[in-house]
């Protein structure tokens, strides 16, 4: 077994494993009382742009429970901020984007030229975060996917209905387009700057494709992510897409140019391994709430998840989206040790 190469990219390479990866998504966040504690002092915004800070925090999840990954600690909405629009986080409301991008006029304005300039602090970050990451420990950059940027820039704020964008769609779908193909743009060069910065895995986040009907995914979402992956391609660093929305959105996703798809929660992991075991390595997918249970309900459920996998190499174990910030940090814990000791038994007596 060639244990230089660290176990999530070995994992994702189908190469030989000794025991199954884990990483949570937004494994660094409120639930952990040492960012709690760095957040008394500075506001979120500006620890995503302080090097120093977004390095601090993306290794904080990493040094207390040993995850095989860290994620980049930032936000999707770099990029609409990036491109010109207003960004705030408000206390309790979440993300505002300012003006709205409503009309013609809106996104011609938009310049996707430069962006990695602007977002030098990102690369600074990554570049920091390597310095401090241990051999075995992957870094993982990411972005958000065309069309779930494209929502929050439209609707400018979350949304139970995301009325704006869908009435861009059934009124003025070639907008729509302009900003997607615009975007697409962005994430590209975003990310290249992320790979060249450090990133050894990068994972595009499809929050809100799932709120497009299926026969429109393709159209307003997949295509962009295809493209994306595609355009990456050449750089020979995995991509990771993760689209909520069930097995009908995956089923969509099902050519493209990634390598790993994330599984949501929703999702039949043993049906997604079926349909895309061959293809791809599958990351997930613990429903992110089991971690309010009790430790017999966490241990039935990753034996489950580990069992339904089986014992094959391309698994990434992972929640089936992101922690919630009042989990108890023994139940993290007991994850992380329970996938550790269940997956390693697998992999020895095979
Ligand atoms: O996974 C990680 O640990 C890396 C950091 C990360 C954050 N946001 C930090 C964050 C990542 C990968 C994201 C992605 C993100 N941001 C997504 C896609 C992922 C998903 O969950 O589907 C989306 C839709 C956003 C936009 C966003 N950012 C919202 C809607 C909110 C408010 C909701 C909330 O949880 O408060 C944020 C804020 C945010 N992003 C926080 C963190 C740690 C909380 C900010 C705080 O400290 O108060």
């Amino acid at each position: 077994m060639n244990t230089d190469e660290k176990l999530l990219l070995r994992a994702i390479r189908k190469q030989a494993v000794e025991r199954t990866p884990i990483w949570i998504m937004r494994q660094a966040g409120r639930y952990l009382p040492e960012y709690r504690a760095l957040r008394e002092k500075h506001d979120f915004l500006t620890v995503c742009k302080t090097p120093e800070l977004a390095a601090e925090v993306t290794l904080q999840p990493v040094r207390r429970f040993g995850f095989d990954a860290a994620i980049l600690f930032s936000d999707i909405l770099v990029i609409p901020e990036a491109l010109g629009q207003k960004l705030e986080f408000l206390e309790d409301h979440g993300p505002k984007l300012s003006p709205e991008m409503r009309s013609e006029q809106d996104i011609a304005q938009l310049n996707p030229a430069g962006i990695s300039e602007k977002l030098r602090f990102v690369a600074r970050a990554l570049q920091l975060i390597r310095k401090e990451l241990d051999e075995q420990t992957a870094l993982i950059g990411f972005s958000g996917s065309p069309f779930t940027l494209a929502s929050y820039m439209i609707e400018g704020k979350p949304t139970r209905h995301f009325k704006y964008i869908k009435s861009m769609i059934y009124n003025r779908p070639d907008l729509v387009h302009r900003l997607l193909e615009k975007l697409t743009a962005a994430v590209v060069e975003y990310v290249r700057m992320q790979i060249e910065a450090g990133a050894q895995v990068v994972q595009i986040f499809d929050t809100w494709g799932s709120i497009l009907p299926l026969h429109l995914f393709e159209e307003f979402s997949g295509s962009y992510l295809n493209h994306i992956a595609a355009a990456l391609h050449p750089l020979n660093v995995p991509v990771i897409l993760f689209s909520m929305g069930g097995m009908d959105h995956l089923i969509q996703l099902a050519d493209s140019p990634a390598q790993v798809l994330g599984i949501d929660w929703h999702t039949d992991l043993a049906q997604a391994k079926k349909l895309f075991g061959d293809e791809y390595a599958l990351q997930g997918n613990l429903d992110p709430t089991v971690l309010y249970g009790d430790k017999a309900a966490i241990r039935r459920e990753v034996q489950r998840i580990l069992n339904v996998y089986g014992p094959e190499s391309g698994h990434i174990f992972n929640l089936g989206h992101g922690i919630l910030p009042d989990i108890p940090l023994e139940n993290v814990q007991f994850l992380v040790d329970e996938v550790r000791e269940q997956s390693a038994k697998w992999h020895q007596s095979k």
